[in-house]
């Protein structure tokens, strides 16, 4: 299972790629979103960040994500794969989703990439490393940046591994997780692309494609396969 921007839209966070509302649509991504912008004007990265981490605090899990914990209880070899950074898989009750791009609720050293999990948001912007003095920087995976490398391990292995694979709410337009439901499939996987809307994404005689809301097509996939009396 791989999810994008597309199943906490109905929780109410933005997407990247969507015409209007997406992220990408108002901002700039070089501007916000790569290591140079971040040397450029560190702040005003942090500060864009900081407003996505309330607007994701203050946003709720949705019956898309709930339906995934019920998936991962009735099936023991779930793997769930997120590009999400909003953290809203384990709110909803995932256990240990593959995060390949990160999460915004956690920071990081920008010098030593030491973890971090709390600090001083009243303090300076970006706030400080209480070991070296260093920026912080949100936990997340930056244009121009790689992976951490364990989680694309894990997430390529579950996807040569797998005999379904189910890519919900994404564009599957950015390497390398978009080439995941691909390496499922030619390993053999039945591969299913489940979006509100098809377009743009790459067509393939072993995928198929259910058009829908995540929050509506997901429960309705749980409903069908363990009926509930
Ligand atoms: P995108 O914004 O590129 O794509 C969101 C997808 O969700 C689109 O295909 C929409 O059609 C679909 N969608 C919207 N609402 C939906 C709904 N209710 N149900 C189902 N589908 C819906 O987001 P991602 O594919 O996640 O990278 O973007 C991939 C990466 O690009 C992100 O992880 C982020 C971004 O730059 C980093 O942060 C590193």
């Amino acid at each position: 299972m791989l999810t994008g921007a597309g199943i906490s839209a109905e929780s109410g966070v933005a997407t990247f790629r969507d015409a209007l509302t997406g992220l990408w649509a108002q901002y700039r991504a070089e501007d916000l979103a790569t290591p140079e912008a971040f040397a450029r004007n560190p702040a005003l990265v942090w500060d864009w960040y900081r407003m996505r981490r309330q607007m994701v605090a203050r946003a709720e899990p949705n019956a898309g994500h709930l339906a995934l914990v019920e998936m991962e209880a009735q099936i023991p070899e779930f793997v769930l794969i997120t590009q999400n950074v909003d953290g809203l898989h384990q709110r909803a009750g995932s256990s240990r989703p593959i995060e390949l791009h990160g999460n915004i609720t956690r920071a990081r050293c920008s010098r030593e990439d030491t973890p971090v999990d709390h600090w001083d948001e009243t303090a300076d912007s970006p706030p400080r490393c209480l070991a070296c003095g260093a920026f912080l920087r949100p936990d997340v995976v930056w244009f121009g940046e790689l992976l951490p490398l364990e989680a694309l391990r894990a997430a390529e292995m579950a996807a040569r591994h797998c005999d379904v694979f189910l890519s919900v709410g994404t564009s599957n337009l950015v390497e390398p997780a978009a080439s995941l439901p691909w390496t499922a499939a030619a390993a053999g996987a039945e591969v299913a692309v489940l979006n509100v809307s098809m377009d743009g994404q790459r067509r393939g005689p072993a995928i198929e494609h259910l058009v829908g809301p995540a929050g509506e097509l997901l429960p309705a996939l749980v409903q069908a396969t363990w009926p509930k009396r």
